[in-house]
């Protein structure tokens, strides 16, 4: 089976970060064009530094990094240190990147390729706020047409809020952007903190993950003990939630995952639920489904498969 063609668009961040590297850790299932950098986590000159950071720790200083926007469509950017650190790959010390940044820019980057590639042969991982997507769309709207799917990472039904009672940090970050691509008509697969929060690296998972032995495998399980603390402290978890992995292994194995077909609209208006995912879970209204909402994931086979892949690197 030749091999999904995807950008991943990221605002690395340690889960991020892991995401990545399980992308790039099965190149006989994925073909990374490019990975295409957002503000979010952290400001945007971080995150573009930090995909590189990654890159180069998964042996792939080929893999072309862009810089997107550095700020949402309509509001001041909201950034997460409190979570991610000041560096937002907090935990490990990783050298500063050597391959270079792209010239072009993300959204350029993200058109472009869509228009060279086949229609319907690309894939669009977006693991941060949907800035950089939304700007491509509104850009240029014939790319919609041509876009295989969309897999994200974002908000929340029963889970509700991670950055304010009902909000989840991506969506929050950009509502309007999430607006635009949640009514492109673009096939969208969510992952939302429903399932997220159901995917904790407990200590057992954490441990295999240094058992490793790899600069990988012990950078990963120092991620991850950095960014547990604020999931530990608010919710009582049991050990951090790999949010945006959850996107790569849906790729892998979309067995491991449940959900339904679903309508999600974006709140855009209200201060008070502001960036809320407002799933219509149990299809009260007549609204059209637009998403293919995950609501649960098998956490051990998650696990088995993110810590085998991480393994090869
Ligand atoms: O709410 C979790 C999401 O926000 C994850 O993608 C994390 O990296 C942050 O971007
Ligand atoms: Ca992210």
């Amino acid at each position: 089976m030749t091999p999904r063609k995807i950008i991943i668009d990221t605002d690395p961040g340690q889960d991020d970060a892991v995401a990545i590297l399980l992308a790039l850790a099965s190149p006989e299932d994925i073909d990374v064009l490019g990975i295409t950098a957002v503000a979010g986590n952290v400001p945007l000159p971080l995150t573009s530094k930090n995909a590189r950071i990654v890159c180069e720790l998964a042996g792939r200083p080929d893999v072309p990094v862009y810089a997107g926007c550095d700020r949402p469509l309509g509001r001041a950017l909201v950034t997460a240190e409190h979570v991610h650190g000041k560096t937002g790959l907090n935990g490990p010390v990783l050298p500063d990147p050597v391959m270079p940044l792209q010239q072009d820019h993300a959204v350029d980057f993200i058109i472009d390729t869509v228009r060279r590639e086949d229609s319907g042969a690309v894939t669009l991982c977006p693991l941060g706020p949907l800035t950089n997507i939304a700007m491509a769309f509104e850009k240029a709207p014939d790319i919609m047409d041509r876009v295989a799917e969309i897999v994200l990472m974002g908000g929340a039904y029963f889970e509700v809020g991670n950055i304010t009672p009902t909000a989840e940090f991506n969506i929050y970050v950009d509502p309007q952007a999430a607006d635009i691509v949640f009514k492109s008509g673009v096939e969208v697969t969510v992952m939302p903190l429903d399932v997220t929060h159901k995917a904790l690296v407990t200590k057992p998972r954490n441990d295999r993950f240094r058992a490793l032995g790899t600069p990988v495998g012990i950078a990963v399980a120092e991620m991850t003990d950095f960014f547990e603390r604020f999931d530990k402290e608010k919710y009582g978890s049991t050990g951090a939630p790999l949010h945006d992995p959850c996107v790569i292994a849906y790729l892998l194995r979309p067995d491991l995952f449940t959900g339904r077909h679903v309508n999600v609209e974006i709140e855009t208006r209200s201060d008070l639920t502001l960036g809320m995912t407002v799933a219509d879970w149990w299809r009260v209204t007549d609204r059209a489904p637009n998403a293919m909402f995950m609501g649960d994931v098998d956490a051990d086979g998650f696990f088995d498969l993110l810590t085998d892949r991480l393994g090869r690197l």
